[in-house]
């Protein structure tokens, strides 16, 4: 079976590519807990002081595998999703994001744990929640609102649009944008430039920087989830994941 998630240790860089460039890079239970194995194995290595996330030229990753969530919903805070966001989220050692193509639902969440950020003009971002009966997750109904104010984040969080790579630098969401065949040479430079810093005085900054918001992120979070995995089960997300499996357009008029 190919490797659907491939981890690379070079110059004191651990780097994570998601290699499911067929279905997008959408990410299944397997792949979020090598994920979260790969991070965790980072912060366990004196020799790794940076970590990198990549996808392909085409996605970054489309979001939760939606045939997964149909079959296997997650449940609860032991399930990998859960595990792999509280591992992104409370990461020591910085993480760097280089982003090519879509990047939806936890592939837009996930940039917000990340130090930096960068994508190529092509990338395209979108937090689908609402158009799947979903609610936010990992942490971006409070991340959102206060980093870019409620009437932007009610843009992207309630209409769900798809959103350019210019506009999520315009919000601050990722650092700067750079021709799609430089994405991932300028992440891994930032990264090299991270690796050779002292590396406790790194880690304590990033502590210092997300130390006020730590404990507000991880309480959103659990509460996101408990609303999240209930409606996974309801009539409104069967209708939106089953219209996405079928192709076809939702039909959301019969709900109340
Ligand atoms: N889960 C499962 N399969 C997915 C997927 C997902 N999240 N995203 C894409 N795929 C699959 C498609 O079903 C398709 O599979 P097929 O070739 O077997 O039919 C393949 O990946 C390619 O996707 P396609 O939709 O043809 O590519 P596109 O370039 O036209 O559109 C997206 C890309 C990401 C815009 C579109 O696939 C999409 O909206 N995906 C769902 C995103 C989503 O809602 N994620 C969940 C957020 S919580």
């Amino acid at each position: 079976m190919i490797q659907q998630i491939l981890v690379s240790i070079s110059n004191r860089i651990l780097h994570i590519q998601i290699n499911r460039p067929e279905k997008k890079n959408a990410l299944t239970q397997a792949m979020y807990s090598a994920m979260s194995d790969a991070i965790a194995q980072a912060e366990g290595d004196v020799a790794v002081r940076v970590i990198v996330i990549s996808g392909h030229e085409g996605a970054f990753t489309a979001g939760n595998d939606i045939a997964d969530f149909v079959q296997s919903p997650p449940a609860g805070e032991d399930s990998p999703v859960f595990r792999f966001l509280r591992t992104i989220s409370t990461a020591k050692k910085p993480i760097v994001a280089a982003v090519n193509g879509v990047a939806v639902g936890i592939g837009t969440t996930m940039l917000l744990h990340c130090d930096l950020v960068y994508a190529g003009h092509g990338a395209r971002f979108q937090l689908p929640f609402v158009n799947l009966g979903l609610v936010p997750e990992a942490g971006s109904s409070l991340i959102l609102p206060q980093m870019i104010g409620h009437r932007r984040a009610a843009e992207l969080l309630l209409l769900g649009d798809p959103f350019t790579a210019e506009t999520a630098h315009e919000l601050g969401i990722i650092n700067s944008v750079v021709a799609d065949g430089d994405v991932l040479a300028t992440a891994l430079h930032a990264a090299t430039q991270l690796a050779a810093k002292p590396p406790h005085a790194l880690r304590l900054s990033k502590q210092l920087l997300k130390q006020h918001s730590g404990a507000a992120v991880q309480a959103a979070m659990t509460e996101e989830g408990a609303h999240f995995a209930n409606l996974l089960t309801s009539p409104e997300a069967a209708e939106a994941l089953q219209a996405f499996l079928e192709k076809r357009k939702p039909d959301f008029s019969r709900f109340e």
